[in-house]
């Protein structure tokens, strides 16, 4: 009943052709929009996916019909556009090319395609709704109480009451058609109609820099109205605009609030109420404090029931004041809101000095604790969280620094059990300590609320080995508890910030198990946004924390991730958006760093490699260090080999040649000045200075063995068969081994359970990935138990190489697929599948005594190439019968240890010989 849609609504429609009912569905009508610097949303994209039940469906062709009605549209007639009939392959980001659609305007379109297998029948219809798409859309007044009151902080460890906002009004006498709330409340807003919540998210809108941007969410908010007179209320908390700390860490201001609500009747005619003055405000509700840090206090008993219903008495409460805007432009939320995703419920409590108990969440989780108490009027109950314990049992606080992580709940003392959870913080932890607490708590008096962005599912990976399972377990949760309208480095302790240097090539391997496209498209325009004037480009996005230290590795993420979103997504967008602000990033670079074509600026080293003592955070050891220029220069070859590729799909052939050129000028001085004229080693012979420039293709061809000889020398000798890298050079280490000949030492370093591992980390207890590979010994000073950035390309690896699904080279969204299993020795099966945005690819494998068996899943109007293991002994069969004798399968080549075929659409059961 409460359905947000944002700018544009995205419908899942699913419809059957005519001509071949069995055959041919199309499926997953969608619409996006992307939005332009003045905040208009354009240009509209269309998009859909093709299903058979036959093999070898493709596309070659569609007609588009877009309405302005539902009628018009059911008669054919596309009277906002209509494509004609278009011959293409094409099925993603079609660009909607008709007049602008005004603001609030809906739009009505279904899509008809020709394949090899026949035309189909008009798809069922989908629709999207326009944004307020112009400036001057936006009526209404930015509100809010530029000051504090007793009780609240505003220096160091911030506390502020929360904002209730409110204003009755009446429905004119007349028949609803429809209303439409947009709203934007910062930091945070909650909002209701006569009591009612409005919209299931939490924790919203999503962050941005407020002085550029502010987003905006909209609510069908139609059912929610009734009778003549209704009210709409709004609680605001600080968020990440009335900031956590005073020092050190961005401040917009006081929490403001705009929104508009729009009433149209069956006549035509409108009804519009505004944010303005003459809404009422009070600081005096329950919410106490709330600071996303510390935590937020709840006195119920300040709790003004009914105060979003009509009727209301606000005498007491005062006129809002009109604030000065927060600066940004206000545009629809593209990403999506958080929301509750899962529900826990403690695995234990345990009661560890009288009256303090501690919950077991029985996993390190991200959100808050919902309670349920029944007591005396103003009795306390107070939450703490973490993440481990001490040795005693109390909980081990030392790695959260200064956040205070702790919720207050004060009791009505009503006859009823009382429900509560926080509205505006989020804690990471598995353990809660519960004080206070009238009675003995029981495991049902308590839920974990797992909040993060609402994101799809894209993948399922499963293995025979319990180690790799575990660990893919632990990245899933650390990963989902890590999105917060933007991707954190950890949710617990007081930093919670975009750090971009630790989502580098994880980005990838997150998109196979979620849909990041349109979260990680807004934090490119995050980063962008904090780009300097002089093209410099922070470590942290949005830039709540400034750090501008002008080194490649970190925004070298910028680059690095907008390229993930075309390859995975096949979407152009942001690089053709951000290209001007990459390529002035790299002009900056050159001009104050690059010294004879070396790169020399660096800031944090392979950051987190395993240190040679237990209680270090970062090695002292010269010898395990990579230095600072190698790490500069590779990044910088590395951002050049983007640029060019990004230059080519813009049609810049001018710069691409320019990146081209400069790209061999660096690799030369590069090998000039790292390589080892003998041993032909790069710099201090670190597994990540031999692996940055071989995976990046700096090297020589006749070097290529040897130096990725040194790799695996020194992984095997110094490093017993465990990882030596940090951040940096696990971007690639376990592709580099699989692509070079050595997955089997790629599978040892995935599945061992001493330190230094993912392994060891499962073997300690985490249910999450560590900061550091010695977390459970290091110092507490920088030691989150969730963090993501050493997963690397671990998670790529499982998808690409275990399981064996990855875009052909060159292939973008998946429209060429490579299946390419490695089924390594130790491993008996795996299960994958990956809903790409063409659709589902799915390959398990299992070994069946002498026989490789392989289920294998293609998406319509897409094409494989298969890579089946073979000892080339027996016959390849599938489907149970000889390959060579199903048609639409075509024998490419054989190479060592595979068979290599092309095949289309459909669904495959593969059988080889497999003695190994
Ligand atoms: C963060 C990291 C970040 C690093 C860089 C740490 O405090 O937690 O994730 O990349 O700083 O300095």
């Amino acid at each position: 009943m409460k359905k947000q849609f944002a700018f544009c609504l995205l419908a899942g429609i699913l419809w059957t052709a005519c001509s071949d009912k069995a055959s041919l569905e199309v499926t997953n009508l969608r619409c996006e929009s992307s939005i332009d610097p003045q905040g208009i949303d354009l240009p509209l994209r269309l998009s859909w996916n093709l299903t058979s039940s036959h093999r070898n469906l493709q596309q070659t062709g569609y007609r588009i019909l877009v309405a302005s009605s539902p009628e018009n549209l059911e008669n054919n007639r596309g009277d906002c556009w209509d494509s004609g009939e278009v011959l293409s392959d094409e099925s993603l980001h079609i660009p909607y090319q008709g007049p602008r659609p005004e603001s609030r305007s809906t739009c009505y379109w279904k899509v008809r395609v020709t394949t090899n297998r026949g035309t189909s029948a008009w798809s069922s219809p989908a629709s999207w709704r326009m944004g307020l798409t112009q400036p001057a859309d936006w009526q209404a007044q930015w509100i809010g109480l530029n000051q504090s009151f007793p009780g609240d902080v505003l220096q160091g460890k911030t506390r502020l009451s929360a904002r209730y906002f409110r204003k009755e009004f009446t429905l004119e006498d007349k028949t609803l058609r429809e209303a439409t709330l947009y709203i934007s409340g910062l930091g945070l807003y909650e909002a209701y109609i006569n009591d009612t919540r409005i919209g299931s998210q939490v924790l919203s809108p999503t962050p941005t820099d407020y002085s550029k941007t502010v987003k905006y969410n909209t609510f069908d908010v139609t059912p929610l109205l009734s009778g003549s007179n209704n009210a709409l209320g709004v609680v605001l908390g600080n968020g990440r605009f009335f900031s956590m700390r005073r020092e050190g860490v961005r401040h917009f201001g006081f929490p403001q609030l705009i929104l508009q609500l729009e009433i149209t009747y069956t006549d035509g005619s409108r009804q519009t109420l505004l944010s303005d003055s003459s809404w009422k405000v009070t600081a005096n509700g329950p919410i106490r404090a709330n600071n996303e840090f510390d935590g937020e206090t709840y006195d119920a008993r300040m709790e003004m029931p009914g105060w979003s219903r009509p009727g209301f008495d606000d005498s007491l409460w005062r006129s809002c004041e009109v604030t000065s805007p927060p600066g940004g432009t206000l545009q629809a939320q593209r990403n999506k809101n958080i929301q509750v995703m899962e529900t826990l419920t403690p695995t234990s409590i345990r009661e560890v000095t009288p009256g303090v108990h501690i919950l077991d969440m029985g996993q390190n989780m991200v959100g808050w604790l919902a309670l349920k108490v029944k007591g005396d009027k103003g009795q306390t109950v107070r939450l703490r969280f973490a993440e481990t314990l001490r040795q005693d049992g109390t909980l081990y606080l030392d790695n959260l620094r200064e956040a205070l992580v702790t919720d207050t709940y004060i009791l009505r003392g009503d006859d009823q059990p009382e429900v509560w959870e926080p509205s505006f913080t989020y804690h990471g932890f598995r353990f809660v300590e519960v004080s206070g607490y009238p009675g003995q708590p029981a495991p049902e008096d308590f839920q974990g609320k797992v909040v993060y962005d609402e994101m799809d599912l894209t993948g399922h990976f499963e293995t025979s080995d319990p180690t790799l399972n575990q660990v893919y377990r632990n990245a899933y949760w650390g990963i989902r508890g890590n999105y917060r309208g933007m991707p954190t480095d950890c949710p617990q302790r007081d930093e919670r910030m975009g750090w971009l240097g630790d989502r580098a090539v994880g980005s990838l391997g997150e998109s196979f198990i979620f849909d990041n496209h349109l979260l990680y498209a807004k934090w490119l325009d995050d980063i962008e946004q904090a780009q300097r004037e002089d093209g410099s480009i922070p470590d942290v996005a949005p830039n709540y924390w400034s750090v501008y230290t002008d080194n490649m590795t970190w925004p070298g993420a910028y680059l690095i991730m907008a390229q993930m979103l075309y390859e995975q997504y096949a979407d152009p967008e942001p690089i053709a958006r951000h290209y001007n602000s990459m390529k002035q990033w790299m002009n900056y670079m050159r001009e104050h760093y690059l010294v004879e074509h070396i790169l020399t600026k660096d800031t944090y080293g392979d950051w987190c490699m395993p240190p040679e003592s237990p209680e270090l955070i970062h090695s002292q050891d010269p010898g395990r260090k990579t230095e600072a220029a190698l790490l500069g220069t590779t990044f910088y070859y590395r951002m050049l080999y983007l640029l060019e590729g990004f230059a080519r799909l813009l049609d810049k052939p001018d710069d691409a040649q320019a990146f081209a050129r400069e790209a061999e000028e660096v690799k030369n001085a590069f090998n000039a000045r790292f390589l080892h004229p003998e041993t032909r080693h790069y710099s201090n012979n670190t597994v990540t200075a031999n692996l940055l420039p071989l995976c990046y293709g700096m090297v020589n061809e006749e070097d290529q063995a040897t130096v990725f000889g040194h790799i695996v020398e020194k992984t095997l000798g110094e490093f017993n068969g465990h990882v030596s890298t940090g951040l940096v050079g696990i971007q690639w280490l376990m592709r580099g081994l699989t692509q070079y000949g050595r997955p089997d030492l790629a599978l040892q370093i995935a599945t061992n359970r001493t330190y230094p591992s993912w392994g060891y980390m499962a073997e300690k207890g985490a249910t999450t990935i560590w900061e550091l590979w010695n977390g459970d010994t290091a110092d507490p000073a920088m030691n989150s138990a969730n963090h993501v950035m050493l997963l690397g390309d671990l998670i790529v690896w499982y998808y690409e190489n275990l399981a064996g699904i990855r875009n052909k080279p060159g292939s973008a969204g998946f429209k060429q697929i490579e299946l390419k299993p490695y089924p390594l020795s130790g491993l008996e099966w795996v299960t994958a599948s990956y809903h790409s945005v063409r659709g589902p690819i799915a390959s398990a494998w299992k070994k069946d005594g002498g026989v490789f068996r392989w289920e294998v899943t293609i998406p319509g109007n897409t094409i494989a190439r298969v890579y089946i293991p073979t000892d080339g002994k027996g016959p390849i069969m599938e489907g149970g019968a000889p390959i060579h004798s199903v048609p639409g399968i075509r024998l490419v080549e054989t190479q060592a240890g595979y068979a290599v075929y092309e095949i289309g659409s459909g669904e495959y059961d593969f059988a080889s010989d497999w003695a190994m």
